[in-house]
């Protein structure tokens, strides 16, 4: 049985996201999305709030019910020896994005032998990113066309009592 990770820190995760783990169900047996923490990276969302949202975009996807949703508590490496996944799945949604993947998938691989998987982002979502999301969400932009309802609500919830 084939087992894959989609991982990221999802604060929020946005469609673009939703459309890799959409993508990675009909490449692999099994998809289990890992909501991490990325060191270099200060979170608008707790851990808990993200997998919370997380969760409901996926329960809100009749094709993605299938799809585990899981905190990684460690290292990543870790988590896929866990639950068993020979592979990560990232998407790509240009040159920089790569620059930043690269290193990270090469990493895996020398510490656990995993491999990395990049799937080149839908055109339409190439411009679409959490940190783009939270900026707009500050300001009072409109962030529904780019996030799944879940997120739009826990984005604005943070942003109006944190920010
Ligand atoms: O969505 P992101 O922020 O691009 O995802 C990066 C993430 C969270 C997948 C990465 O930072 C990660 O794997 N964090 C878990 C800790 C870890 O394994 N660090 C070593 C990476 S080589």
């Amino acid at each position: 049985m084939s087992i894959a990770v989609c991982p990221g820190s999802f604060d929020p995760i946005t469609l673009g996201h939703l459309d890799i783990v959409r993508r990675a169900v009909r490449l692999f047996d099994v998809v289990v999305i890992g909501v991490a923490r990325n060191a270099s990276k200060s979170a608008l969302l707790t851990p808990e709030e993200r997998v919370e949202v997380v969760r409901g975009a996926v329960a809100a996807e009749s094709d993605l019910a299938a799809v585990r949703v899981e905190q990684v508590p460690g290292l990543l490496v870790d988590f896929c020896r866990q639950v068993g996944a020979a592979a990560v799945v990232k998407g790509l949604r240009g040159g920089a994005d790569f620059d930043g993947e690269h290193p990270m998938a090469m990493m895996n691989r020398h510490l656990s032998g995993v491999e990395t998987v990049f799937l080149p982002a839908e055109q339409r979502f190439a411009h679409v990113a959490s940190s783009l999301v939270k900026d707009i969400a500050r300001h009072g932009g409109p962030i529904d066309d780019l996030v799944p309802p879940a997120a739009a609500e826990a984005v604005r919830a943070a942003v109006a009592h944190r920010a």
